[in-house]
């Protein structure tokens, strides 16, 4: 529908795709969207997105669905079963229709190569609604959530604790943005992928942001501001799943783990938890738990990124 040039469309495929000060921007009108939920001015009337998923999901969907509404546009859900991206159709004609039709696209994906070329075809913005390289819209809202509660000073220190997966490579380059410090502990063979490493390790020279990588979860949650984990099989790795649980044996977020961190430390998760293994029940349910805070930041989080992708300033 936008007759933008396609050079110049911006997507958010990636976290990389930001600098800090354009993530800064996004944060901050997040909080503002937060206070304000609706816009009394309805700035995106007339405007709207298509979201193209391969995978499940609830908070995605819902988030973006309900943020349109608040903004005064409209969603639209196609199912795995309904569009057969790449079978029924190649993922290029499927870009260059539903792109006649609507303002913005999000996509959830097996394979990020997919998303990736969606959007070369795509003449209007694409946002990654996950694949199995990342998780950008999880990002963006998770280190809004981390800077609602422990504010941006660089001192902050997050520990990952589990699978270096989409979410763990996502939170990984948030954090690089915002200039704070991340560490990972992942299992041998579970380890963040090279190439996110890498692109962290670039963001975090510029912004003295600090990215390490280490084995014990003790080490990673000692002293930390924020202790996060996220499930240890994600969706398409199912066949995994007893090879992975056997893996990520002392790899739980549980009441002996957390005690390593800051006494007043927020214990985050991006959802669906696979409560038992990755997370005890008392731990999510107790009072340093804010993960349905954070569920409900991604509303507030995407609404400020629809807005900024769609051009329609504040
Ligand atoms: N955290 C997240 O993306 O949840 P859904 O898979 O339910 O969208
Ligand atoms: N790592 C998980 C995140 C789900 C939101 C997955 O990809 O299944």
């Amino acid at each position: 529908m936008a007759a933008a040039v396609a050079a110049r469309i911006r997507h958010f495929i990636s976290l990389a795709d930001l600098t800090p000060s354009e993530l800064a921007g996004l944060i901050a009108d997040a909080a503002a969207l937060k206070r304000e939920p609706v816009p009394p001015d309805a700035p995106l009337r007339g405007r709207s997105l298509a979201m193209i998923f391969e995978k499940p999901s609830l908070r995605t969907r819902v988030s973006f669905e309900m943020g349109m509404v608040h903004l005064g546009g409209h969603a639209t859900y196609l199912s795995p079963a309904e569009v057969g991206l790449g079978r029924r159709e190649s993922v290029a004609d499927v870009a260059r229709v539903v792109s006649r039709y609507v303002d913005l696209v999000v996509l959830r994906t097996f394979a990020h190569e997919t998303t990736e070329e969606f959007a070369r075809f795509s003449a209007v913005p694409v946002v990654n609604g996950l694949s199995d390289v990342s998780h950008p819209c999880q990002g963006l809202t998770d280190i809004f959530t981390i800077q609602e509660r422990k504010g941006s000073a660089p001192g902050i220190v997050v520990a990952y604790v589990g699978d270096g997966n989409n979410v763990c490579h996502s939170l990984m380059l948030a954090v690089a943005l915002a200039g704070q410090t991340i560490r990972v502990a992942a299992p041998d063979g579970y380890e963040p992928q090279g190439r996110t490493r890498s692109a962290a390790a670039a963001i975090a020279r510029g912004t003295r942001a600090t990215i390490d990588v280490v084995r014990d979860p003790r080490d990673a949650v000692r002293g930390a501001d924020v202790v996060y984990t996220d499930v240890w099989t994600s969706m398409g790795q199912e066949q995994e799943y007893e090879r992975r649980r056997r893996a990520f044996q002392g790899y739980q977020v549980n009441a002996d783990l957390l005690r390593l961190a800051k006494p007043d430390a927020v214990v985050m998760h991006d959802l669906p938890a696979h409560r038992g293994e990755e997370i005890t029940d008392d731990v999510m349910d107790g009072p340093q738990s804010v993960v349905f805070d954070q569920a409900e930041n991604r509303l507030h989080a995407q609404k400020a990124l629809v807005r900024w992708l769609m051009g329609v300033a504040r």
